[in-house]
């Protein structure tokens, strides 16, 4: 069975709720799932997961330092041998235009350099409302969109994990309907 990780960084408790959510869409399927703050993290713990959602507070336009830190220090000696995992990201800023897509950007690009494969979502799950870097939201998730984005970026996370992790194909055409239902 895959092993889903939630992980993030929270000082305020907006990102740990957004967290709460995408664990919300990854329990919705067939998985062992985690969720925990980058305090209580390890490198075994990203050795565990065959899929991750790093979550980050927008902290000048970039992660948190502790998020940095945990991926420049504490899972350094994992460089190299963890390559073909899964991953997406999510980040709560101060306001819209203060940078929480370019925060998730920075998320993946570190997901991407220790090999995951990382995604974005298409879907719209409200009016003008979509998730194509990552699940973002100013303050927490308020609204029912939000909510709906961080729910639908955990669920798509299992989905893309269990269809290219653990083999069941089937799991492709579930995110085809998903997003036809939507269209
Ligand atoms: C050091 C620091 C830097 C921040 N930088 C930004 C920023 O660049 N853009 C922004 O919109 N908000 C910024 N904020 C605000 C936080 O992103 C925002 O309050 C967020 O909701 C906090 O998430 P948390 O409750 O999970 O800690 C910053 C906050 C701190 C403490």
């Amino acid at each position: 069975m895959a092993n889903i990780l939630v992980l993030y960084d929270s000082n305020t408790g907006n990102t740990e709720n957004m967290a709460k959510y995408v664990y919300e869409g990854v329990k919705k399927y067939p998985v062992n799932s985690r969720i925990k703050h980058i305090d209580y993290a390890k490198a075994e713990d990203i050795i565990w997961c065959d899929g991750l959602a790093l979550g980050t507070p927008t902290n000048i336009g970039l992660v948190s330092w502790k998020i940095k830190r945990f991926f420049d220090v504490d899972l350094l000696n994992q460089w190299g041998k963890i390559d073909g995992k899964i991953g997406c990201a999510f980040s709560s800023s101060g306001g819209w235009g203060g940078g929480n897509e370019i925060a998730c950007m920075s998320a993946l690009i570190m997901l991407m350099n220790y090999g995951f494969l990382v995604f974005g979502v298409t879907d719209y799950v409200g009016e003008d409302f979509t998730l194509h870097y990552g699940a973002v939201v100013a303050g927490k998730p308020k609204k029912e969109e939000e909510i709906k984005a961080c729910v639908r970026l955990g669920e798509r996370l299992a989905q893309w994990t269990l269809a290219y992790v653990d083999g069941k194909k089937e799991y492709l055409e579930i995110i085809k309907n998903q997003k036809e239902e939507e269209e």
